[in-house]
């Protein structure tokens, strides 16, 4: 299923995105809300209004808002980085859980846990399905993961280094070049995000340890600085979000290979373990 970033959106640019979905599929999509956006609320309106099937919340408690969305029909996903969110999410009543690991590319949790330690003990903590993401992108971590107990997986650097995603092509390119240790996390102390080390990168953590203030590492972080890579292109000065699985990702691919390829994959894996 593929989900749009409705994080990354304004109001309207969300209900385009929807009714583009909707024109191109009939099959079931998701819309992932930060819920600390102070409109949250209304973009789980759009959301439900446009069509979308499923709702992953991330960044706040999904309590305030799963009834209404479930309610409306709609399946609710939370995302979390460890047990203990991820608990309060099954608590407020969420459908599925995505234990994502620090691995993962983006936002990553203050814990810094890995998602082979984090997925497991999560399973083990609730009964309903738990999703993992953080770190795959063939058909080795997809049965990983469900060896680790998760019932499926989610991927976002790999489907960024995909020709249908709406990325810049040097954005894509960043994630091609990249091996096992080019991301690196800044802004620890106020959202972890992890991001190929480029000159911006290098710049806050120096401005970290040279003690910035909160409202100067804002301006160095954030939306702006995302769009600045993902859209215009400028992969020194804009935050380019990947996962250290970048470094398997060695060409672009459709989504449709990239899915079939692990699943054909994972086939032949599981029979072969099974020996
Ligand atoms: C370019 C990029 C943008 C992302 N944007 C979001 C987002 O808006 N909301 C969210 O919950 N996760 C976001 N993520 C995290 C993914 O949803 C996913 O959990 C993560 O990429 C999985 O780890 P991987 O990068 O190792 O595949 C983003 C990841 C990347 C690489």
């Amino acid at each position: 299923m593929g989900t749009l970033a409705g994080g990354s959106m304004m109001t309207d640019e969300l209900r385009q995105e929807i009714s583009l979905v909707k024109e191109k599929t009939k099959k079931p999509f998701c819309v992932n809300i930060p819920l600390l956006r102070p409109d949250a609320e209304e973009l789980i309106d759009i959301s439900i209004d446009g069509g979308a099937n499923v709702i992953a919340t991330s960044a706040g408690n999904p309590k305030k808002f799963t009834k209404k969305i479930k309610d409306a029909g709609l399946k609710v996903i939370h995302v979390s980085p460890n047990v203990k969110l991820a608990m309060k999410g099954a608590g407020a009543g969420v459908d599925a859980l995505v234990s994502e690991g620090v691995e993962a590319g983006g936002h990553n949790g203050f814990d810094e846990i890995t998602t082979m330690a984090l997925v497991p003990q999560v399973v083990d903590k609730v009964d309903i399905p738990v999703i993992a993401a953080g770190g795959i992108a063939d058909s080795r971590g997809f049965v990983a993961a469900l060896a680790l107990g998760a019932e499926g997986v989610q991927m976002g650097t790999r489907f960024v280094a995909t020709f249908e995603a709406k990325a810049h092509k040097n954005f894509k390119d960043a994630i091609l070049k990249a091996t096992d240790n080019s991301t690196i996390i800044t802004a620890r102390t106020l959202g972890p995000t992890r991001c190929i080390k480029n000159a911006l990168s290098e710049k806050i953590l120096k401005a970290e340890k040279g003690g910035i203030t909160t409202e100067e590492l804002l301006e160095m972080i954030g939306e702006g600085r995302s769009r600045k890579a993902a859209v215009d292109g400028d992969c020194d000065e804009g935050t380019v979000y990947s996962g250290q699985i970048g470094g398997l990702i060695n060409e672009l691919r459709s989504s449709k290979e990239v899915i079939e390829d692990i699943i054909e994959g994972a086939k032949v894996l599981v029979k072969t373990l099974a020996k």
